[in-house]
């Protein structure tokens, strides 16, 4: 079985959705720890309660962000997994981190890249008055929330909506196409090659299935 090691910075409900995806017998891995940058971070202590392995590492602690990337990758290595899954894990990775895990290192962000990488992506796609907003899971590269993608799932904006109404229903996508992601990769049927996304060829009618869901 697969082992992965799951990065949070706060809430952690993506992270909840692998523990539940898990229990309920759809993510066949093992989740060796669960890591933070933030020792206050309450996935850590979600994650404890439910017997996982954690580690906090505190970025304000390291001199430059090498340091802290380069101490942040032993504890992960400490682990050996075959996957690192972020998971609302806001720091910005620096290129050797990334390159250290190319291949085997996913990132779910809320919007659908490459519209709205960065913060406060819901009240910027209100703001551009876009009719679809969505969530994307993608493998990282050295740029922030950027890289190639494995799967997004679109959900329309309402006129009524404001951005915790949106935020709302996009998080509900995410902790569906997430925990689909990872399995994939437990699976052994997603992988990057040459930059590429590449999905075993059953699947690709699976994953234009359930892109466009435009349903609440
Ligand atoms: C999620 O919406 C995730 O997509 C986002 O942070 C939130 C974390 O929530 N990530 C990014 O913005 C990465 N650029 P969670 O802690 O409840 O999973």
């Amino acid at each position: 079985m697969k082992k992965i090691v799951i990065l949070v910075s706060g809430r952690g409900s993506n992270m909840e959705a692998m523990l539940a995806a898990r229990a309920a017998g759809q993510l066949p891995v093992e989740i060796a720890a669960v890591i933070s940058n933030r020792p206050d971070a309450k996935g850590l202590e979600t994650a404890a309660n439910a017997g996982i392995a954690t580690r906090s590492l505190d970025h304000k602690a390291y001199a430059s962000r090498e340091d802290f990337d380069h101490a942040l990758a032993a504890c992960i290595d400490e682990f050996s997994p075959d996957l690192v899954v972020l998971a609302g894990f806001m720091r910005i990775l620096t290129p050797d981190f990334v390159r250290h895990y190319e291949g085997r290192l996913l990132n779910i962000h809320p919007s659908l890249l490459p519209s709205f990488p960065g913060l406060h992506t819901h009240q910027r796609a209100l703001d551009e008055g876009v009719r679809i907003h969505g969530c994307t899971v993608h493998f990282v590269t050295a740029e922030l929330d950027h890289g190639p993608v494995v799967i997004q799932a679109a959900v329309p904006v309402l006129d009524s909506d404001d951005e915790s109404t949106l935020a709302a229903r996009v998080l509900r996508q995410e902790h569906s196409i997430y925990p689909q992601a990872v399995r994939w990769f437990a699976e052994g049927r997603l992988r990057l090659e040459g930059g590429k996304v590449r999905l075993a060829a059953e699947l690709v009618a699976d994953c234009a299935l359930i892109a466009p869901q435009l349903a609440g």
